[in-house]
């Protein structure tokens, strides 16, 4: 009797442990050239009783949309910031125009649009996009805003790879939350539970076949070394800006704030099988984020150094056609040659306050914390350049740059292992090792986009230390100083018609070879309502979404970068 009940205890442990698993969501998608992302607040039944959580989303409950783009597509994105903050919206990886960016500098006010638009031309591979207000990123990643892009080129379309979104092409969103008693997000560099794409306990029905997944380190501060419960091997195919030569064996990968790696994993003839995605953090060494084991205080949580499941894997039926086989070789990456550099900029990384500051130590790059309008570099435009970080930092920090993908030459010396060795845009620097300064190299060519007005930053992915000031700036600078040409007449006028307009809104230049740079919309209280970096103003300016009422049109001259405001009345 005694065992019998022993039994059926164990087998209501165990089935109640299994029934905690929750199903994987899997982002919605958009694709095509014009995106509509709508931010806002909302609520998200992320734990399963009592309170819904107060999440900010895009589009959704929490995250937003995988935007599919293709390598040529010149693509529209309207970001619509419906939420009672400011924001941004950063496209991570991009090789973009400073002013599209969606850096600190291009915020976007509550109730405004927001309207950049590229020509892609970065490789396939998985990047995301995530808000970068100064100070505020770290608040506003917490509340879940972001989503992931994934490029398509003809390249990667070639390659017999699994690219069925949510069947064998998996995104995997990583990040650790802490809640409070009700349920709520609470702001801290780290979290007490995973959540992989916003679900606690994340499991997850795959077919028997070659599976890839798509993994986003997402997190505010926390590494995770990834592996597999049975400690099969996988292969990593692609790292931030683009496949690799080959696929890479490994049975760990270390994935840090920022960054992303593509997988592949087989399962052919495992049906019936599960299998559990880890991060065996407890691997991790005391200076790399999430490899300490603080319990209490300000970065007290639950998983510091410890191994924790990412996704539960039931591993079912193949589906037709299935991919069986790991590739043997990818594309022919011709990486950038340190000989062709033209500079080598020395980056410092310290556990200071800056020069001359008194206060608590932060982590300070090139020692000064971040301060608008103050520029550390002009990149001429077409530079090659090699970028050497020297930490004295006790703790490591993954170092990213916008504007450019980069092939990373050494760590302390060494070359990097071939999972490392294609197009990055995170790298990570780890903490000094004794009293010897760790150096980390990178090279990276600069072309297109010379701006002088708008910068590109620099700084720590973990929001925590970026939101401190852990976070630099560069411009573009082409060999026309400001892009200002001698011949052109400085007196920019134009008007707007017809006025009063209904749908769109035209600008009527007096000299011809005028150029707006940027044009915002502003209402009569002086609250933005459009913001259009460098718009194509042939076919007018969709005016639709406007109130009726008075407006502001505040254009940006190219060449000048001078302010004229005209008004208009929209009926
Ligand atoms: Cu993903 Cu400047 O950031
Ligand atoms: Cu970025
Ligand atoms: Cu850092």
């Amino acid at each position: 009797m005694k065992k019998v009940f022993f039994i059926l205890n164990f087998l209501i442990i165990f089935t109640s442990v299994n029934a905690q698993y929750n199903t994987l969501w899997i982002p919605d998608t958009l694709s095509g050239t014009t995106f509509n992302l709508n931010i806002k607040d909302t609520f998200a039944q992320i734990v399963k009783t009592g309170n819904q959580t107060i999440t900010g989303g895009i589009n959704n409950k929490f995250w937003g949309p995988t935007l599919f783009l293709n390598k040529g597509d010149v693509v529209h994105m309207n970001v619509k910031n419906s939420t009672n903050d400011s924001t941004t919206i950063h496209w991570h990886g991009m090789h973009l125009p400073a002013v599209m960016d969606g850096g600190p500098y291009q915020v976007i006010p509550p109730g405004t649009l927001w309207q950049p638009y590229w020509t892609v031309n970065n490789n396939a591979a998985t990047y995301w996009y995530h808000p970068h207000l100064h100070e505020m990123t770290m608040d506003q990643i917490t509340k879940g805003i972001g989503g992931l892009i994934i490029v398509r080129d003809q390249v990667e379309a070639a390659l017999p790879l699994p690219r069925k979104y949510g069947v064998d092409d998996i995104p995997l969103v990583l990040t650790d939350r802490k809640f409070s008693t009700s349920n709520q997000f609470t702001v801290a560099p780290y979290g007490d539970s995973m959540l992989t794409n916003g679900v606690l306990r994340a499991q997850f029905n795959v077919p028997a076949q070659v599976l890839r997944f798509r993994v986003l380190n997402g997190a505010i501060e926390r590494s995770y070394n990834l592996g597999f419960s049975d400690g099969r091997s996988f292969y990593v195919i692609a790292s931030d800006g683009g496949l690799l030569n080959a696929p890479v064996s490994v049975t760990k990968y270390l994935i840090h704030a920022g960054e992303r790696v593509e997988i592949l994993v087989n399962c052919s003839g495992q049906s019936g099988t599960s299998v559990d995605l880890k991060a065996y953090n407890s691997l991790l060494g005391n200076f790399v984020a999430g490899g300490e084991n603080f319990v209490t205080g300000p970065f007290g949580n639950a998983l510091g150094k410890k191994d924790f499941n990412i996704l539960h894997l039931n591993i079912g039926a193949p589906t037709n056609n299935p991919i069986n086989v790991i590739p043997t070789a990818l594309v022919n990456n011709t990486l950038l040659n340190a000989a062709s550099a033209t500079v080598t900029r020395q980056l410092t990384i310290t556990d200071s306050a800056g020069a001359g500051a008194t206060g608590p130590n932060y982590f300070v790059l090139n020692h000064h914390l971040f301060k608008y309008n103050k520029n550390d570099y002009q990149v001429p435009l077409n530079n090659t350049e090699i970028w050497e970080i020297t930490s004295s930092s006790i703790f490591g920090h993954p170092f990213h740059i916008h504007d450019v993908e980069f092939n990373i030459i050494s760590v302390n010396g060494v070359a990097p292992v071939a999972a490392q060795a294609g197009w990055k845009d995170v790298v990570f620097i780890p903490g000094k090792t004794g009293n010897t300064s760790t150096v980390v190299k990178f090279i990276a060519k600069f072309d297109d986009f010379a701006d002088s007005l708008h910068p590109f930053m620099f700084h720590c992915h973990i929001s925590l230390h970026e939101d401190e000031g852990m976070m630099g700036q560069f411009i573009v600078t082409s060999n026309t100083p400001n892009g200002i040409n001698d011949s052109h007449d400085p007196t920019t006028d134009f008007s707007l018609y017809p006025n009063p307009a209904n749908q769109k809104l035209f600008i009527a230049f007096q000299n011809t070879d005028i150029k707006a740079y940027y044009i915002k919309i502003n209402s009569a209280v002086g609250r933005t309502m459009l913001m259009l970096p460098s718009p194509v103003l042939q076919n007018g300016i969709d005016i639709s979404s406007l109130a009726s009422g008075i407006y502001y049109l505040q254009l940006t001259d190219d060449k000048t970068k001078n302010v004229i405001t005209k008004k208009f009345i929209k009926n």
